[in-house]
C-alpha cells in the first residue's frame, strides 16, 4: 500500500508542501512526497495520442512521474490558490491525467484521494477544483484539508507601500509587517491535527480495501 503526495505549488517547502506532508505523516503505510517545484510540466495539448496507449507523448517531467502515479494506491494532491483557481503548475499536472482516462484504463480509476488547498485568503476554490478533478478521474475523494499560506506580499519588500497587494487589502494602508502577522502552518495546530487524522483515515481505508480483496 502506497500513498503518493503531490505538492503542486511552485514554492519548495512552503505551506502546500508542509500540509501535504502533514497528511502523509498520519498515514500508517508507505508514503512518498513529490514537489512539482522546478518541474517542467506542460499543459495537455489535446493531441489524443494517448487514446490508444494511455501514455502521454509530451516529453517533459510528467514522464518521470507516470510510473509513480500508476503504482500508487492513493493520492494526496495539494495546490495553492492563484486567482481563485488552483495554481497553473498543479493544473498542468492534473490535466495530464487525461492519458489515464481512455478505453477503460484502470491506472487511477477506483483509487482514493485527499484534496489539500492553500490560499493567502481562501483555500476553498482549490479544494473544489481538486475534488472535481478526482471525480472526472473516478478517484474517490475521502476528505480535504485547507490552510492559510503566506501571500508573497509579506516578503516581497514592497508589501507595506504597495496599494494593490495583500497587506493593504487585509490590514489597510500604513500597516507595518511584523513576524507574528505572517501566516504559517506551524501556527495552525488544529489544521495540522486534521491533516494527520485524514492521513490515518486514508491508510485505514486502504487497509480495509486490501483485506477485502
Ligand atoms: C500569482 C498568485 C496569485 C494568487 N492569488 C490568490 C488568490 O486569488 N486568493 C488567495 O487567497 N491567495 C492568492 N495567492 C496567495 C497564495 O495562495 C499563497 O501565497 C499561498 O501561500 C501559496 O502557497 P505556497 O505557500 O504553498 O506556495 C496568490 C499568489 C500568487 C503567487
Amino acid at each position: 500500500m502506497k500513498v503518493l503526495g503531490i505538492a503542486g505549488s511552485p514554492r519548495l517547502g512552503e505551506t502546500t508542501e508542509k500540509l501535504v506532508s502533514a497528511v502523509l505523516s498520519g498515514c500508517e503505510c508507505e508514503t512518498e512526497l513529490i514537489s512539482l517545484c522546478g518541474d517542467d510540466i506542460r499543459p495537455c495539448k489535446a493531441c489524443l495520442a494517448c487514446v490508444k496507449t494511455n501514455v502521454c507523448i509530451i516529453k517533459d517531467d510528467m514522464a518521470k512521474l507516470r510510473d509513480k502515479i500508476v503504482e500508487a494506491d492513493a493520492y494526496v494532491v495539494g495546490a495553492a490558490n492563484y486567482y481563485s483557481v488552483l495554481n497553473g503548475l498543479a493544473h498542468c499536472f492534473l490535466e495530464r491525467f487525461y492519458q489515464f482516462r481512455h478505453r477503460d484504463c484502470k491506472a487511477v480509476a477506483g483509487k482514493l484521494g485527499v484534496a489539500v488547498g492553500v490560499g493567502g485568503g481562501t483555500f476553498e476554490p482549490v479544494i473544489e477544483n481538486i475534488r472535481t478533478f478526482f471525480q472526472y478521474n473516478q478517484i474517490e475523494c475521502i476528505g480535504s484539508v485547507g490552510a492559510q499560506g503566506a501571500a508573497s506580499c509579506f516578503t516581497c519588500g514592497y508589501g507595506e507601500t504597495c496599494t494593490v497587494g495583500a497587506i493593504h487589502k487585509f490590514f489597510g494602508p500604513g500597516t507595518k509587517i511584523t513576524e507574528d502577522m505572517i501566516p504559517c502552518l506551524d501556527k495552525q495546530q488544529d489544521t495540522i491535527d486534521d491533516a494527520r487524522a485524514l492521513g490515518k483515515a486514508l491508510s485505514d481505508r486502504l487497509k480495509r480495501f486490501a483485506e477485502s480483496a
